[in-house]
């Protein structure tokens, strides 16, 4: 009986473990601009179920910034505010962190209430952050907004959603802010230069080593794929740096220089095409 039940609770394990890290991955980083002052002006989250991680920082008391989620009858609107578990964000008091407010498709408005603080290890960027609230309802049709009102100098991550496949964001008054500078026509995601869609898609490896050019460069990041041209000359660690990953899997080189630190991975974030698809 016992050799019979061993190899059971092994396997059972096993799968325990898989399902665990399947769904520990990350939330796909979107970062809010200074512009995306309100829901309107912010970036739309095509599917409010996919998962994703929404950073916004405030420079100071009375700053706003806002966003979209669009979600269809049936589904969850599931929602988290988190901060670094770090210095200075760690040390803000309740009152002095922002003021998260959802507004559903009927107009009914909801205070995020921040009533907990429960660690958590985000792997993807190896860093720790602490849950402060978290809301998790049956959604209503249509786009859900979320307005972020500063109470002074501070940086949150509003998650969104639970499904981790890739996922779609729109920005309507802004250009595609990662397609390369001269695209070619076999590896651009975006069908026609006017949209203003910046689409997530997947590209193959043969697409991102047709970029490996400082005038082209593309690079494969945590199965990500970015388009770091305009980085190159902005790196503050220097551009070679950044040439050596073009056309490459730069994981290791990024992970080795910044595991754990928030701001390169932020910043990495704003260069993101779309999924590696081997
Ligand atoms: C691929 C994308 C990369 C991104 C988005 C990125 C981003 C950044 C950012 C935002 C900083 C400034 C950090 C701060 O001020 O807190 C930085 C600094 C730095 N990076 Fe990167 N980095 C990348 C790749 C790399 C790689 C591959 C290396 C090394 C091989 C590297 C080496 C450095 C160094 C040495 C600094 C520090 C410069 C200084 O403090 O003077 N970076 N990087």
């Amino acid at each position: 009986m016992r050799k019979v039940q061993l190899p059971l609770i092994t396997a059972l394990l096993v799968i325990f473990s898989l399902a665990l890290s399947a769904t520990a991955q990350a939330h796909q980083p979107v970062v809010l601009l200074n512009t995306d002052t309100t829901p309107a002006k912010g970036p739309l989250l095509l599917d409010g179920t996919i998962s994703f991680a929404v950073r916004a920082s405030f420079a100071k008391s009375g700053e706003t910034r806002g966003f979209r989620a669009q979600l269809k009858a049936g589904q969850s609107l599931a929602v988290q505010y988190l901060i670094l578990d770090k210095s200075p964000e760690n040390k803000l008091k309740t009152s002095q962190l922002p003021i998260l407010t959802i507004t559903s498709p009927t107009g009914s408005k909801q205070i995020i209430k921040l009533n907990e603080r429960t660690k958590f290890f985000e792997p993807y960027s190896q860093t720790k952050y602490l849950y402060l609230g978290r809301i998790t309802k049956a959604a209503e049709a249509g786009i859900y907004s979320f307005t972020l009102s500063a109470k002074s100098k501070s940086a949150v991550t509003i998650a969104v959603g639970d499904r981790e496949v890739p996922g779609e964001v729109i920005r309507g008054a802004l250009p595609a802010p990662t397609a390369s500078s001269t695209p070619t026509q076999e590896a651009t995601p975006t069908p026609s230069p006017t949209l203003t869609t910046q689409t997530s898609v997947g590209f193959t490896r043969q697409q991102v080593e047709a970029n490996n050019t400082a005038t082209k460069c593309w690079s494969i990041i945590n199965d990500n794929v970015y388009d770091l041209t305009k980085w190159i000359k902005a790196h503050p660690g220097g551009q070679s740096a950044i040439t050596f990953l073009c056309g490459t899997d730069g994981t290791n080189a990024f992970l080795a220089q910044h595991r754990g630190q928030p701001t390169p991975f932020s910043r990495l974030a704003s260069f993101y095409l779309g999924a590696y698809i081997e």
